[in-house]
């Protein structure tokens, strides 16, 4: 074990003890149950107390009286040496990218607790400030480039479905990858892909989820969880079930029913849309999405187009024509 996983099996050990007990739990015990000094413990408590858990160290050893919501790898015991946590970053896009040409493992994974820099879809911004859950996934899926769209589409299903279940809440899918609830934004994708010519070297797809941020004061229709349920939610927990089902998607390779799965679950078939491309905005009626991901958009009388890459918005009843 190196020095680097040697640390994070430690403060997991350590947290795993003091949440076992729920009581005060001694510097001896510790020590013995880890194999470490007694000093090696209290410096391992000092870092855990900086890092924001209230641990409290009486004459009789010590007593965990709650934790902060921050996904430290440590947190993630079952992946912890793939995890990687920045207090505050440009956007975990960047560092994701130089790990994945690095050769960083499948579902390596790189969490901020703020960007500086949050990347959108079509050149956007992401406001990232404290609160919200953004992380990008480096993801090294045995397909071939075409079917690469399908890991966006069953990363977004997944984190739906893991929301409705955690938060309580009813998610839409929202073509091609953002999250809903009653037409407000909770969540968006961003993916960027490296391949060779006949299969995929890395898909590194970034999510970013208002869950106990305010919701950006620019974006209209964006909401955070915490302001449509008035509670606040366990960023951990959120983050910890989503990797554990993709990942268990991912690898069944189950992924040639996922457009069907996911046209389930999505508030864009059959309304009115605005689509936004590189080249320009189109408005028609959302009447399918094939089995690569592509928006089927009847446009006119009869007149379908494809539409590949975009943002859509869904237009508002009372703002239809005729
Ligand atoms: C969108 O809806 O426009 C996509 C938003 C994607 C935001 C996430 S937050 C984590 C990762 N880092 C970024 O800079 N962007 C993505």
């Amino acid at each position: 074990m190196d020095n680097q996983n040697g640390f994070l099996l430690m403060k997991d050990q350590i947290l795993a003890n003091l949440r076992e007990k729920e009581s005060v739990v001694s510097g001896e015990r510790l020590s013995a149950h880890l194999g470490v000094s007694r000093v090696a413990i209290w410096k391992h408590i000092q870092k855990l107390q900086a890092s924001g858990y209230d641990i409290q160290s009486t004459p009789k050893g010590y007593l965990l009286r709650s934790s902060p919501d921050t996904p430290f790898p440590w947190e993630f015991p079952q992946r912890m040496s793939r995890m990687h946590y920045v207090e505050r970053t440009t956007s975990t896009m960047d560092i994701a990218r130089d790990m994945a040409r690095k050769g960083a493992p499948d579902f390596t994974v790189v969490v901020a607790g703020v960007q500086e820099k949050g990347r959108g879809r079509l050149s956007r911004v992401w406001q990232s400030p404290e609160g919200g859950l953004y992380f990008t996934m480096v993801l090294r899926p045995e397909l071939p480039p075409i079917l690469s769209p399908r890991v966006n589409f069953a990363a977004s299903l997944m984190l739906a479905q893991t929301l409705e279940q955690v938060c309580n809440i009813e998610v839409r899918v929202k073509w091609p990858n953002d999250l809903m609830v009653d037409e407000k934004k909770i969540s968006g994708m961003l993916s960027e892909m490296e391949a060779e010519s006949d299969r995929v070297s890395f898909i590194n797809i970034g999510i970013g989820i208002n869950v106990n941020n305010a919701p950006p004061a620019d974006v209209g229709y964006a909401a955070s969880i915490r302001q449509l349920t008035g509670k606040t939610h366990s960023r951990i927990e959120i983050l910890s079930r989503f990797l554990n089902t993709f990942e268990k998607r991912m690898a069944s390779g189950q992924l040639d029913t996922i457009m069907t799965e996911w046209k389930q679950q999505t508030a864009t078939i059959g309304k009115e849309v605005t689509v936004t491309t590189t080249r320009g905005t189109s408005r028609g009626r959302a009447v399918d999405v094939d089995e690569n991901g592509a928006l089927v958009l009847e446009t006119g009388a009869g007149e379908r187009r494809k539409i590949v890459y975009g943002d859509c918005f869904h237009v508002p009843s009372g703002e239809r024509e005729g």
